[in-house]
């Protein structure tokens, strides 16, 4: 079952060597998509390779350099001949910490791919689907993105940045009468790596990664602009709104605190 009329579509995947990104792209390639996976590490990326189903490529790159981000598009464009129909923006980490003594290259770099690399791509590729009027972007944001979180303060707000950055721009097309569909997905806790790369144990039980991973990609092709898997995430994001902003700020601190 594949979503579009186009037999040749073709799907690029950023932070597919693990967790939610490779699980997207093996969904996306069961649907018979040709999917291009791309991330730092070439074993973990062969290792999604194989587990894809119908034609796939991989990109080794570090999406934390900006020309790299340019270079990804020319490359993805050059092997899906233009057929670029499913872009999902996936690739980013976070870090633990007082603010006042994380490492601000660590964060910088958290900023260049959480943000900075997903906003030059989705410029680069929307303006492609706008001319098409065809294509959907998928960017991952997170439940993180709804509100502060103190010990983690940047990535929290790399979150909300891309959770706001796809609203606002899936607002702007459908005013203008676009078919190019662009949402988040904002999941709680996830059992991948993200963990061992943040330093933080989760103080809630994660969801699993493929479970994640077909309710975003079922919802994405739903047209749904914010995506939450999970009941307890949609009810959290719910209760949200009944609260000031300073106690959302001291709930988040606490559960934040248990996390390091
Ligand atoms: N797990 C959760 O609880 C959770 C919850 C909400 C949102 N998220 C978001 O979900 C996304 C995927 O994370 P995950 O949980 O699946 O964690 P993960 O297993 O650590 O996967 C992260 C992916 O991003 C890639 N990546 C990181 N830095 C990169 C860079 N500079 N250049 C290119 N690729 C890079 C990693 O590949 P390489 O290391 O090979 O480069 C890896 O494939 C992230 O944006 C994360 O913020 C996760």
């Amino acid at each position: 079952m594949m979503n579009s009329q186009n037999k040749n579509a073709v799907a690029l995947v950023t932070g597919a060597s693990s967790g939610i990104g490779r699980d997207i792209a093996i969904v996306l390639s069961k649907m018979g998509y040709e999917v291009i996976i791309t991330a730092r590490d070439e074993v973990r990326l062969n290792e999604t390779k194989s587990r894809l189903k119908g034609k796939a490529h991989i990109i080794v790159t570090d999406l934390k350099d900006r020309s790299a981000c340019y270079k990804l598009y020319e490359t993805a464009n050059e092997i899906g001949e233009g057929n670029i129909e499913v872009l999902v923006n996936n690739a980013g980490f976070g870090l633990f910490g007082e603010f006042t003594k994380s490492d601000l290259d660590t964060e910088l770099n958290m900023i260049d791919t959480n943000i900075t690399a997903l906003h030059i791509l989705t410029k680069l590729f929307i303006k492609d689907m706008v001319e098409k009027n065809s294509g959907y972007i998928l960017n991952v944001a997170s439940s993180a993105g709804f509100m502060p979180g103190p010990l983690m303060a940047t990535y929290y707000s790399t979150k909300a940045y891309v959770l706001r950055l796809s609203q606002s721009i899936s607002r702007e097309l459908k005013n203008s009468g676009s078919n190019v569909y662009i949402g988040a997905l904002c999941p709680g806790p996830v059992d991948t790596n993200f963990n061992n790369t943040a330093n933080v144990r989760f103080a809630l039980k994660g969801l699993k990664s493929m479970d994640v991973a077909e309710y975003a990609v079922k919802n994405m092709f739903k047209r749904k602009t914010v995506i939450v898997p999970g009941i307890s995430m949609k009810l959290g994001k719910f209760g949200l709104c009944f609260l000031p902003d300073n106690l959302i700020t001291k709930i988040a601190y606490n559960i934040q605190h248990r996390k390091g």
